[in-house]
């Protein structure tokens, strides 16, 4: 098996531990990863899509990361994801180390909202991003989708996490289906995989 599935198994396990509360992790060293089942849709999608440039909003300890740089991993593409943790970021070079990625992740470690303007005033990242997928804290998610769709290139996919669970978000996450849906430019649909997955295509 290659280093990056011995890593993503680990981390498996460490999610499943996590989340049947047999390991006691205190609140903000907690994964709270993707489900597998949505790693192997961002894999397969990215793949479909042949994309390149990569954003990520809430790296955490890099577990839907590291699925995004498998399905890179012979294309030339490059990630930049952000997280605001740094001992989550800590233990996420780590397992970039040993899923042997870490050349094609470029880590912004700060708030999301400073980070994501910083970016969109690189006149570098206009429609430069073919593939985002945004999951850190869900009350700025509105603010944060308007600040990356600029950002994506026609043709890009914008994937958001927790659209159906945990029941906490619920609120915020109708708002923001409702938001995407109101934009003529783009095409969108709830997934039941995983919590729930938007899968938004920019269209012009
Ligand atoms: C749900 S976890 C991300 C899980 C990760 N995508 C995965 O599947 O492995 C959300 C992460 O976003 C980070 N985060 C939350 N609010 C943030 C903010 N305002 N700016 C940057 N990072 C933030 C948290 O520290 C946490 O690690």
């Amino acid at each position: 098996m290659s280093k990056i599935f011995e890593v993503l198994e680990r981390l498996e396990k460490q999610s499943i531990l996590e989340k049947s509360r047999q390991a006691d992790v205190p609140g903000d060293e907690r994964m709270l990863a993707i489900t597998k089942e949505t790693g192997e849709l961002l894999n397969m999608l990215i793949r479909l899509k042949n994309a390149k440039n990569l954003l990520e909003v809430g790296m955490s300890v890099g577990y839907s990361t590291i699925w995004c740089a498998e399905a890179i991993n012979e294309n030339g593409g490059s990630i930049i994801t952000i997280e605001q943790n740094p001992k989550k970021i800590e233990r996420a070079i780590k397992n970039f180390q040993d899923a042997e990625v870490l050349d094609k992740i470029s880590i912004r470690e700060g708030l999301a909202i400073q980070i994501l303007r910083e970016l969109s005033l690189e006149e570098k990242y206009k429609e430069f991003f073919d593939f985002v997928l945004i999951d850190a804290d869900k009350e700025n998610v509105i603010e944060y989708f308007d600040m990356i769709l600029p950002m994506v290139s026609i043709g890009g996919l914008i994937i958001t996490d927790n659209m159906l669970y945990p029941e906490k978000y619920k609120q915020d996450m109708i708002k923001l289906s409702r938001h995407i849906q109101a934009n003529e430019n783009l095409k969108t649909i709830t997934s039941s995989i995983g919590n729930g997955e938007e899968i938004t295509l920019k269209l012009r």
